[in-house]
């Protein structure tokens, strides 16, 4: 699979990352979930996307996904992948209760490095913020996790680009390490901004200014809009239709019918973030073999 240079780090990433939400859930159990990583190793894949929250929405074993991916690193070599997760997520049961404090951030990621079995992770990523933080003590405490070797780059998800400028002037002006990762809801579908989730954030024309003036690199989340436009070209049924009926998409997918099959279709929808002004990484979460090979083809070399 081609790769991809993360602007401002020395990390070339697969054109498509591994979405590990579902990784030890009962819609990818773990041995499937082990022979998934396997696979995107083998077909050029090297990038996983998980969070110290996943998938805490399922009842049994807390951190699952990233216990997975730890299971998986006992009998595997760390370099073989680049790991990003994820902290400061509300707790589940109290999810109007911000964590995104130094506190709450310490002790996600070394629960984190735990779960993983490993000493270190490539990016480590905030998974949403809080605006009525300052940015100063946050930019401080995640500094200290790049000087201690914990953490190689920084990221935030789900923060505007205001917040994102902010955080990134704070760290120019005390020379610390900024966010080089940016990761937010992108697909190839027009979305109905009303009808997010409050604390997503997606892709607009401020984040792409900002993105294309300071060099940031994105990881996109709902990149295949949930295999929105792969189901209407099925007739089958959408997920998430309120986020994604409308005109637009209504006439993208009378563009698509012509051609020749559904995984073209799904093609289609992940090699349009190469043609992107800014590096933009599609993040999938395949559901089964199949799914994760059509994926993957779109950017063999
Ligand atoms: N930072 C954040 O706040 C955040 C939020 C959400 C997600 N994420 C990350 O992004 C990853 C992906 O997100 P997502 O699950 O929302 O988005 P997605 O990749 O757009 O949707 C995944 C769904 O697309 C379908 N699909 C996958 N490959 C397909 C193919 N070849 N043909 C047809 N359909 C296909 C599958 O649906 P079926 O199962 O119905 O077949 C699969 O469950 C997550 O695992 C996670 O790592 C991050």
């Amino acid at each position: 699979m081609k790769k991809v240079r993360l602007n401002g780090t020395d990390l070339s990433v697969s054109s498509i990352g591994m979405g590990c939400a579902n990784l030890g859930t009962p819609k990818v159990p773990e041995g499937q979930a082990h022979e998934q990583i396997d696979m995107f190793l083998e077909l050029g894949g090297n990038l996983l996307d998980t969070a110290h929250v996943y998938s805490d929405w399922i009842p049994g074993e807390k951190n699952r996904s990233e216990h997975v991916i730890g299971r998986w690193l006992d009998s595997h070599p760390r370099e073989k992948i680049i790991l990003c997760t994820k902290g400061a997520h509300p707790d589940l049961e109290h999810p109007s209760v911000s964590r995104v404090t130094p506190d709450d951030i310490r002790r996600d990621l070394s629960e984190s490095l735990d779960c993983l079995h490993t000493d270190h992770v490539d990016i480590y990523m905030l998974h949403r913020d809080n605006p009525s933080m300052k940015v100063g003590p946050i930019m401080d405490c995640l500094a200290g996790f790049v000087e201690d070797g914990r953490v190689r780059y920084l990221a935030c998800s789900n923060w505007t680009a205001e917040r994102h400028a902010e955080a990134n002037a704070y760290a120019a002006a005390h020379d610390l390490p900024r966010f080089s990762v940016n990761e937010l809801m992108w697909s190839m579908a027009e979305i109905n901004r009303t009808a997010l989730p409050r604390d997503y954030v997606a892709m607009d024309t401020d984040m792409m200014d900002f993105g294309r003036r300071e060099g940031i690199s994105f990881f996109c989340f709902s990149s295949l809009a949930k295999g929105y436009f792969t189901r209407r070209y099925l007739g089958l049924p959408i997920h998430d239709a309120a986020v994604y009926s409308g005109k637009a998409n209504d006439r993208m997918s009378e563009k698509l019918k012509g051609l020749p099959s559904a995984a073209d279709v799904t093609r289609e929808s992940l090699r349009w973030f190469a043609s992107r002004e800014v590096p933009a990484i599609p993040l999938v979460s395949f559901s089964n073999a199949d799914q994760q090979m059509e994926c993957c083809s779109a950017f063999a070399e």
